[in-house]
């Protein structure tokens, strides 16, 4: 009993803490659920010992004190918190609740509104005759802060509500969420990072942040919108006892809208949207809490597109006659409830920063985590992408970090929570490559570090897994591990060793056997006959991936042409620029390169792309032999002849009464061009060589 009322007197000091970072720093140090799970934590103790709950325990208020920066505003009718559910077992008992405090009223057939709880700050707006005066903030539930002049720069809060929907109450509350939305959000950080000012790490910091100015002039930059979702205070009450019609018999929608204040939480909504506020799109009324859960499951599914963030839903019971019947506990309404979907950022320990070797030579450096279940799948690990993300990030080995998983995401590293207390040292990039121990260099002016020695065997590993993944040659059983121990057996230095791999050999490895080694060698060779398109991929040539790859595979028909092709060819291809098209000539002129491909070719690999157009090249030289002499403006001698031979043609280095042509160009040899006078041969100035390959036709 003593350890529990001393971890309920911890929390109770915990949650205190979080509470003012959150609400009056901005400044939160750990993700929401984390601070959920201390109430929860703290909630259960008192529950079961109510002896132990005190009366200032933060389980019976809301948020933080006012701040002292702005003017202090009493809430005549209290902005309270809501309760949470994380599961359908705790919305069930939710709605037991409901059920035993509204005796006689048809719980499955009960009206709900489900609306989005988007993440921002909680606002309470005041008209007056349906002038706006005035805007505070939550705070501590009973007093927050007036943050008039920062909202009255927001678009979306009306000044005057429209006249059509009126007569309104002489005094009008409407609250709701002021948010920024997350294409604002990331534009706003993008811009902060690139000027070297601020950033925040969420679009509620951001929002909080934004309102909390001294210059209205700073908030009025700010891309901040309005959600209104709550009718606040009507003419001193809370609108359930001012007088609003309560429409059918309790759990019906009322016939046709009533006037203010409405009888309905849905009509509300309604009425404020005629008023002249933004009101969700996805807020809905359903009927049941069975069908709440469904509503929940499909707003989660869609969370990451609805362009805005939301934590949860917020279920409200639609009729407000019986808000006044099931009242409120000192913290919460019971009339709602907000079911919160899974966290997608959590705490965990960051034990260690490595770093990783690419295909290319690109040291990444990662986060070693302890292990932490995020939005559904453990995360052990999160790239840090370079070394001026760390450093921007400034996450350090030993120190708790968060960690966020959105949706299809890759994890990410926050950044570190911080605490007080001595921190411990800033990690450093290292200067040497943790497989070959090469040096490891940044060039000035870029953001990425290179191991720059091509035999590193970690380079060598990743070029092979790359050459066997899905999107590549697809051979399966090929990865990391089984690539390692090819390597380190000797067996494999290059993709093109594992189209020589013995299946008797390999069946003698350690983890292998007779069947995953005949497995094996079955799979390379299947992959034999992939299309062009994939081997490009597989290859591994800089900025060539599935899309490009296709599309050059399909414009040009066979590896031969591709490997001929100059420059120009390459580039005039649809989707690919010359960018793309030095990379690939860049690969495909390089020695080392070469040797690996003509090995390819000679094992057998298909080297076509069915169904290709090769409409990259016009065959305009197709059965022509044409002889260059002299240089031709433009080309070197080998351009020019394979321009020749990239369009069908030949270019042999003499001439012979077969010979369509002769291009002269500067300082030309003159046994050809005697030769091509003396057989009749015509000669085509270098000045007229591009007329020549585009029309195939001798100029006039
Ligand atoms: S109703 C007493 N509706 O969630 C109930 N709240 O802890 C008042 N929120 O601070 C809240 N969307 O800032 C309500 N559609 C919505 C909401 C919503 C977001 C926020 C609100 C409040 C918090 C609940």
């Amino acid at each position: 009993m003593t350890d529990l009322a001393a971890r309920a007197a911890e929390l109770r000091q915990l949650i205190e803490y979080h509470n003012r970072r959150y609400y009056e720093l901005d400044e939160p140090e750990i993700p929401d659920a984390d601070f959920d799970a201390l109430v929860r934590e703290l909630c259960q103790i008192e529950d079961a010992h109510p002896e132990l709950a005190t009366e200032d325990s933060p389980t019976r208020h809301v948020g933080g004190a006012p701040t002292q920066l702005f003017a202090e505003v009493r809430h005549r009718v209290p902005m309270m918190s809501l309760d949470n559910a994380f599961d359908q077992a705790e919305l069930d008992a939710w709605a037991e609740r409901l059920a035993r405090l509204l005796p006689g009223v048809d719980l499955p057939d009960l009206a709900l509104t489900c609306e989005p709880k988007v993440d921002g700050v909680a606002m309470s707006l005041t008209y007056v005759d349906g002038r706006f005066v005035r805007a505070a903030t939550r705070g501590n539930g009973v007093t927050g802060e007036d943050v008039t002049a920062n909202v009255a720069t927001i678009a979306d809060v009306p000044h005057r509500l429209a006249p059509s929907a009126g007569p309104y109450p002489h005094h009008l509350e409407v609250r709701g969420e002021v948010y920024m939305g997350a294409a604002a959000f990331h534009e706003l950080n993008r811009r902060a990072a690139a000027e070297g000012t601020r950033t925040f790490a969420n679009p509620r910091n951001s929002a909080a942040g934004s309102l909390r100015q001294k210059d209205p002039a700073v908030t009025a930059t700010r891309p901040l919108s309005f959600w209104a979702y709550q009718i606040g205070e009507v003419d001193g009450a809370p609108p359930e006892t001012a007088g609003g019609s309560a429409g059918g018999p309790a759990g019906e929608p009322a016939g046709g809208l009533a006037g203010w204040p409405p009888g309905r939480q849905s009509e509300a909504l309604e009425l404020l949207a005629k008023a002249g506020f933004p009101v969700s799109p996805d807020a809905v009324v359903v009927r049941g809490v069975a069908a709440v859960l469904a509503r929940c499951r499909e707003v989660e599914q869609r969370r990451h597109d609805l362009g805005y963030e939301v934590d949860g839903v917020v279920v409200k019971v639609d009729d407000l006659a019986l808000h006044a019947r099931l009242g409120a506990t000192s913290r919460a309404p019971r009339w709602a409830v907000a079911f919160k979907f899974p966290p997608e950022e959590r705490t965990t320990l960051l034990r260690d920063i490595e770093v990783s070797i690419g295909r290319t030579g690109r040291a990444t450096p990662f986060a070693v985590l302890e292990p932490v279940l995020v939005a559904g799948s453990t995360v052990g690990l999160a790239t840090l992408h370079n070394e001026d993300q760390v450093r921007a990030k400034d996450v350090r080995p030993g120190e708790q970090v968060i960690v966020r998983k959105a949706g299809d995401v890759i994890p990410e590293v926050v950044g570190p929570v911080r605490a007080k207390g001595r921190r411990p040292p800033p990690w450093t990039f290292p200067t040497t490559c943790p497989s070959c121990r090469g040096p490891l260099t940044r060039l000035p002016g870029e953001s990425d570090t290179y191991c720059t020695n091509i035999d590193c065997p970690a380079q060598r590993v990743q070029r092979v897994v790359h050459f066997a993944s899905r999107a590549a040659m697809d051979i399966e059983g090929l990865g990391d591990e089984r690539v390692l121990q090819l390597i380190g057996e000797g067996l494999v230095t290059d993709p093109a060793d594992l189209y020589t791999l013995d299946a008797g050999r390999l069946a003698a490895l350690e983890r292998m056997g007779v069947v995953s080694a005949g497995n094996l060698v079955g799979a390379i060779e299947f992959s034999k006959e992939r299309p062009l398109s994939r081997l490009l991929v597989a290859l591994g040539i800089r900025h060539v991936g599935p899309t490009v790859a296709r599309a050059l595979a399909g414009a040009f028909g066979s590896l031969e042409a591709l490997r001929a092709a100059p420059v120009d060819a390459l580039a005039s291809v649809e989707g690919v620029g010359p960018v793309i098209a030095d990379a690939a000539v860049a690969f495909f002129t390089n020695p080392a390169n070469q040797v690996v491909l003509d090995r390819l070719v000679r094992l057998g690999l298909s080297t076509t792309e069915p169904g290709a157009t090769g409409d990259a090249v016009r065959r305009t030289m197709a059965g022509k032999s044409v002889v260059v002499t002299g240089s031709v403006p433009g080309y070197t001698r080998e351009e020019a002849e394979l321009a020749i031979v990239v369009r069908g043609g030949k270019s042999p280095g003499t001439v012979s009464k077969k010979t369509f042509a002769v291009v002269v160009g500067e300082s030309p040899g003159a046994s050809k061009t005697s030769k091509a006078e003396a057989l009749g041969v015509p000669t085509v100035p270098a000045e007229r060589f591009d007329e020549l390959l585009e029309t195939g036709e001798l100029p006039a």
